[in-house]
């Protein structure tokens, strides 16, 4: 393969440069040994030996099916149910009272249309359709869905199934496990169950594409902008705020550094902005 164990760094160049201009991820240059190894499971796949030929076919691709399974192979999808749970709290509590606020007085409609901006395997999104789900009482007659993005095919495909392991459901109480899941001991997996389930649908999107969707009252993007540079993080940022309706609520991660991209927006705690 190669001769080579590891990119040379004008290898290394190259794709990091591709990777940046597909995916808005910048590729820090101590990374050399951790994109070989995930690059080498592609040439594995494809049945080549050169890191070089693998470039060529990637840029040669026409059908776009390569770039998916590149895509899979470079994307860091960690991720779990509840992760920090804080951010939950705060929409079952003070955004559902303020919105179901608004709805009473005439200021809005009975919609809530959530999108979880780069899910992974669906935890977030359904860790969403979860509180929606407990909060039936005081959310009956609204029409209401989520929707979980990301670029990376697999864990999409992952987030469609709903089935997860030991790992991911651990911040999931046992109520909570027992009223949403359903337990396959042979497979040792937990399968999230209707009503929670239903609310959720799973598409591909590209961050830095704007949303061809209708706007949305809560946007979510998590640990996901921490791999983007002050340029792909700016545009990415700019298409998520366009695709939120006035008065709704962008919810960014606490390391993702987007404060200086949301000028526009009003901030409303450590974690929330809220479009004027
Ligand atoms: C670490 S996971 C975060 C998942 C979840 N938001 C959370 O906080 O647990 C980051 C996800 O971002 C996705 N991603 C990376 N670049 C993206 C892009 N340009 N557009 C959409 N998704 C992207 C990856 O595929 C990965 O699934």
């Amino acid at each position: 393969m190669d001769g080579l164990i590891t990119l040379s760094p004008q290898q290394f160049t190259r794709f990091a440069a591709f990777i940046y201009e597909r995916t808005g991820i910048r590729t820090a240059d101590g990374k050399v040994m951790l994109l070989s190894n995930r690059i080498r499971r592609r040439l594995r796949a494809c049945g080549i030996d050169s890191f070089d030929t693998y470039y060529e076919l990637l840029q040669a691709d026409r059908t776009g099916a390569e770039l998916e399974a590149f895509v899979d192979v470079i994307t860091t999808n960690e991720t779990h149910f509840f992760r920090t749970p804080a951010h939950f709290d705060w929409v079952a509590g003070p955004f559902l009272d303020e919105l179901i606020a608004a709805a009473a007085a005439h200021r809005r409609g009975r919609t809530l249309r959530i999108w979880s901006a780069a899910c992974s395997s669906g935890e977030e999104a359904y860790s969403l359709a979860i509180c929606l789900t407990e909060q039936a009482g005081r959310l009956a007659g609204w029409r209401l869905s989520v929707l979980g993005t990301d670029l990376c095919g697999e864990a999409l495909a992952a987030a469609r199934v709903g089935a997860y392991g030991p790992r991911a459901i651990e911040a999931v109480s046992p109520e909570r496990l027992a009223r949403h899941f359903a337990a396959d001991p042979a497979a040792g997996t937990w399968k999230i169950r209707p009503p929670a389930a239903r609310l959720c649908e799973f598409r591909r999107h590209n961050l830095l594409d704007p949303m061809p969707e209708p706007p949305f009252s809560l946007i979510l993007v998590r640990n996901v902008l921490i791999y983007f540079d002050r340029d792909s993080k700016r545009a990415a940022l700019a298409n998520l705020v366009a695709a939120l309706e006035p008065g709704g609520y962008l919810l960014v991660g606490t390391t993702d550094g987007a404060s200086e991209h949301l000028s526009g927006l009003d901030r409303c705690s450590t974690f929330t902005y809220r479009k004027p």
